[in-house]
């Protein structure tokens, strides 16, 4: 994972794929969402209160594009813009939740909103 994060922390996968985002302005900031948490993928909207999760700060680009694909899965190394890791994503993040140190506290994580271990969210 990359450094916007402490390298422990795992994020929940909202998605496994990228946001197609169009209209943003140059030197428009965003904050992307890097806990995975938000409704407002790929974007932050303050759902990792109570997490160690920060969003990333993220200005466009003076030579905007048209469409930018955003990284939703949260596992992108080149954060926000999405590198194709959520490309068989799927099977590592089951073998890490699966293999979670704390999986006998995901039927009761209190008033966590996620395990920082794995990313397992419940009801999801
Ligand atoms: S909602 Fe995920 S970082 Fe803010």
């Amino acid at each position: 994972m990359s450094d916007h994060n402490a390298a422990t922390l795992k994020p929940h996968v909202p998605t496994y794929g990228p946001c197609s985002i169009r209209d943003l302005k140059p030197g428009e900031v965003k904050l992307w969402c890097t806990c995975g948490l938000s409704q407002k993928q790929p974007w932050c909207d303050g759902s990792h209160k109570g997490t160690s999760f920060l969003p990333l700060k993220w200005t466009v680009p003076e030579r905007a594009q048209t469409v930018y694909l955003i990284c939703a899965c949260k596992y992108t190394k080149r954060p926000p813009i999405c590198d194709a890791t959520h490309i068989g994503l799927t099977c590592s993040i089951h073998e890490q939740i699966e293999g979670c140190p704390l999986k006998q506290e995901h039927s009761d994580l209190g008033d966590r909103k996620l395990c920082e271990q794995c990313g397992f969210v419940p009801d999801w």
